[in-house]
C-alpha cells in the first residue's frame, strides 16, 4: 500500500485534519531504543518522542508489561500490593510534602484532578497560567491552553506571559526587576480573580515552561512567585507531564528551576506508551478529594500500570538516564549555543536536560520569529534522518526532545547534520 493511500483511508477512518507531520508524512512501523523505521526500512533518530522515556521497544518495559497481562490485570477497587507500592515508589521520588496519590491516564485528567482538588482546599475557584501554555484537551483543561495575548479578563482563568529573558516583557530591566516584574503580572492577574468574586485557588505552571518554549526563566522567579500564591491562599500546581522522569536532568523539572509545588501532575513518560498519569499531593488534599468526588477511572491504578510504571523507573535508575540527560543533553545545548554567533537566523539556544529549544528567527536584530523557516528546517532534518518539531509562543522554537537513550553519538549527528541545513538555507 502507498502511502497516499494510506492517507486517504485514514482521511475517512479518522476524519480529515487529524493531524500529521511533515510536507510528506512518515509511516512509521518500529521503535528501538532512540530510532524509528519508517515502512521502507529508513532508520531516523527520534529527537521529539519524550514518552519512550526509557527508550522504543525497551525490554525490561515489555517483559513486566505482559508478565502482568499475563497474570492479572483489574480495575482498582480490590487489594493490590503492587500498586501500593508504586504509589510509594512515586511519592518517595518527589519532596516530603508529597505523600498520596490519585493515579489516571492522561495528563489532562490528571491536571484536572489537580484543579478540583486545589479547588477544594482553598476558597477560591480561580485558576492562573500562562499564556501561551497547553495543558490538555478537556473543555476545562483546554479553556486553560494557549490563550494567546489576549487572554480572558473574566470567568474563572487568567493568564499572565510567561516568564523569559529572550523577549523580556520588558526591556531594561536586571535579572531581579525582570523576575519581579513577572511576579507582578500574577499578582495582577490574582487581583482580578479576587475583584471579580471567583476567588483565587492556584497557579498551573509547567515546571520549566515546555510549550512556552522552553524560556530562559529570569532567576528567582519560580521561588518568589510560589511565596506570593501562598501568601494568597492558593496553591502551586506543577505540570511535570514534559518536565518531569528525568528530563531536565534532575528527577523533577521542579528541582531544575528551583520551586517546591503543591500538587505535582505526571503523565507521559509514567508508561513509556502504556497511558500512565498520577495527581500527587499531601495526604490530606487527597483524602478531601476522595471524600467529595468519589473519584474512579477504570484503567487507573490498575496492577498493569503499577507493574508497567516500576519498571520505568527501575529502567531509568538502571540506565542512569537523569545523568545522561543531563550531561548529554548539557553538551548539547552548549553546542547549540555555539551555534548562535555562527548562524543569523539561530536567535538563541537553550533548555534543561534533554530538552532543548532553538530559536529561529528572520534576524538577530529584531528576533522576528520564522516559524516558516523552523517548519523547513524540521523537513531538512526529516529528510537527514532525524525527527524533531517546533513550539513556543511563535511556533518557531525546534524543538529537541528525545527519549532519554539518547547518546552522544546521537547529539554529534544532529549537530552535523543542523550546520548541513544552515549551508543549505544559505546561512
Ligand atoms: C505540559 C503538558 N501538560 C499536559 C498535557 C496533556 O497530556 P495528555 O496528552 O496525556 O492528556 C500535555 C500534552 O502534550 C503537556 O504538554
Amino acid at each position: 500500500m502507498t502511502t497516499e493511500s494510506l492517507q486517504r483511508r485514514r482521511d475517512l477512518a479518522l476524519g480529515s485534519g487529524a493531524e500529521l507531520f511533515y510536507d510528506e508524512p512518515l509511516e512509521i512501523v518500529q521503535g528501538e531504543g532512540a530510532y524509528l523505521f519508517d515502512s521502507k526500512g529508513r532508520r531516523y533518530v527520534d529527537m521529539y518522542n519524550n514518552v519512550p522515556v526509557v527508550g522504543h521497544g525497551n525490554e525490561a518495559v515489555v517483559e513486566a508489561m505482559a508478565k502482568q497481562q499475563a497474570t492479572l490485570n483489574t480495575h482498582s477497587r480490590y487489594l493490590h500490593e503492587g500498586i501500593v507500592a508504586f504509589a510509594e515508589r512515586l511519592t518517595g521520588l518527589h519532596h516530603d510534602g508529597i505523600e498520596s496519590v490519585v493515579f489516571g491516564c492522561s495528563g489532562t485528567e490528571a491536571i484536572e484532578v489537580a484543579v478540583q482538588i486545589a479547588r477544594l482546599a482553598t476558597s477560591g475557584r480561580g485558576i492562573v497560567c500562562t499564556d501561551s501554555t497547553y495543558h490538555g484537551n478537556t473543555e476545562l483543561v483546554g479553556s486553560m491552553s494557549y490563550l494567546g495575548e489576549n487572554p480572558p479578563q473574566s470567568g474563572e482563568i487568567r493568564a499572565f506571559p510567561f516568564p523569559e529573558r529572550y523577549r523580556p516583557i520588558e526591556s531594561g530591566l536586571s535579572k531581579d526587576e525582570l523576575a519581579d516584574r513577572y511576579v507582578d503580572s500574577v499578582a495582577a492577574c490574582i487581583e482580578s480573580l479576587k475583584k471579580d468574586g471567583e476567588g483565587f485557588s492556584a497557579l498551573l505552571i509547567c515546571s520549566i515552561f515546555a510549550n512556552e518554549g522552553p524560556p530562559e526563566i529570569p532567576a528567582g522567579f519560580m521561588a518568589k512567585v510560589t511565596e506570593l500564591v501562598h501568601r494568597e491562599g492558593g496553591l502551586v500546581i506543577a505540570d511535570e507531564v514534559q518536565a518531569g522522569y528525568g528530563r531536565t536532568g534532575r528527577w523533577w523539572g521542579y528541582e531544575a528551576t528551583d520551586f517546591l509545588p503543591d500538587i505535582v501532575v505526571t503523565g507521559k513518560p509514567m508508561g513509556n506508551g502504556l497511558p500512565i498519569s498520577a495527581t500527587a499531593t499531601r495526604k490530606e488534599l487527597v483524602d478531601a478529594f476522595r471524600a467529595e468526588k468519589d473519584y474512579f477511572n477504570t484503567c487507573a491504578a490498575s496492577p498493569s500500570q503499577a507493574a508497567v510504571g516500576m519498571a520505568v523507573i527501575d529502567e531509568i535508575e538502571r540506565l542512569d538516564l537523569v545523568s545522561n540527560a543531563e550531561n548529554v543533553g548539557g553538551r548539547l545545548t552548549r553546542e547549540l549555543k555555539d551555534r548562535v554567533d555562527r548562524y543569523d537566523v539561530v536567535g538563541d539556544a537553550r533548555g534543561f536536560g534533554l530538552f532543548v529549544g532553538v530559536e529561529i528567527v528572520k534576524d538577530k536584530g529584531s528576533k522576528e520569529p520564522d516559524a516558516l523557516l523552523t517548519l523547513e528546517l524540521s523537513d531538512r532534518l526529516k529528510d537527514k534522518g532525524f525527527l524533531v518539531s517546533y513550539s513556543g509562543r511563535y511556533n518557531n522554537v525546534v524543538k529537541v526532545r528525545p527519549p532519554l537513550v539518547f547518546t552522544d553519538q546521537n547529539a554529534d549527528d544532529f549537530l552535523a547534520a543542523f550546520d548541513e541545513c544552515m549551508n543549505e538555507i544559505g546561512e
